[in-house]
């Protein structure tokens, strides 16, 4: 798969997820091969029964990292959680194989939040963990604060929202700037 998306929380009903499903359509929308995983598809237990010495030993969570390697480009969904993102997500990181299966790729970041932050501080953790791990973080990074506000029905209320995804999807599909 071309690209892939990760929701970047388990939170049942998470807001993370529906904003999964708008860049899912979006990408779809330009004829792009997407798919949508999202960390609540993992084993409950993968921090103990995945990680370190159990590394490789947890058949479920190895099918999830190699479906989700498999792709080229990654957009990562990421809700703020105590002003960063959520530790979930680096149990996940943690898990991945090493050397890094993101490296060299490309990623792009999408933040939201119900605070007025729209993950700012996330973003910024993540991408030095990501440059760190050699991947390439598109700079167009998108944060929506006030999620509850501003997303509904599977939409946003404000136009400047679909505009700026679109830019940051032309970003990482590589589309030429004019
Ligand atoms: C453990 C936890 C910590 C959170 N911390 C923050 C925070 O620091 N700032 C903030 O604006 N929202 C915070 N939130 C609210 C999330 O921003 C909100 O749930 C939003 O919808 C995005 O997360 P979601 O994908 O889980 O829905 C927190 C939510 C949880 C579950």
């Amino acid at each position: 798969m071309a690209i892939s998306i990760l929701v970047g929380t388990n939170r049942p009903l998470a807001r993370s997820l529906e904003i999964g499903q708008y860049y899912q359509k979006r990408l779809q929308a330009r004829g792009e091969k997407v798919q949508l995983l999202s960390l609540d598809e993992l084993p409950p237990d993968f921090a103990f029964s995945a990680l370190y010495q159990a590394q490789g030993k947890n058949e479920k969570f190895n099918a999830f990292v190699e479906k989700f390697v498999a792709s080229e480009k990654f957009i990562f969904i990421v809700p703020e959680y105590n002003g960063s993102f959520p530790g979930i997500l680096k149990t996940f990181l943690d898990g991945l194989p090493y050397p890094s299966p993101l490296r060299y790729k490309k990623i792009a970041l999408v933040g939201l939040s119900t605070g007025v932050q729209g993950a700012t501080l996330a973003l910024s953790h993540l991408t030095d963990i990501f440059h760190y791990l050699v991947a390439e973080v598109v700079a167009h990074k998108v944060r929506i604060p006030e999620v509850h506000k501003q997303f509904q029905n599977q939409d946003f209320i404000n136009p400047i929202y679909p505009k700026i995804i679109e830019e940051q999807l032309d970003l990482l599909i590589g589309v030429p700037q004019v």
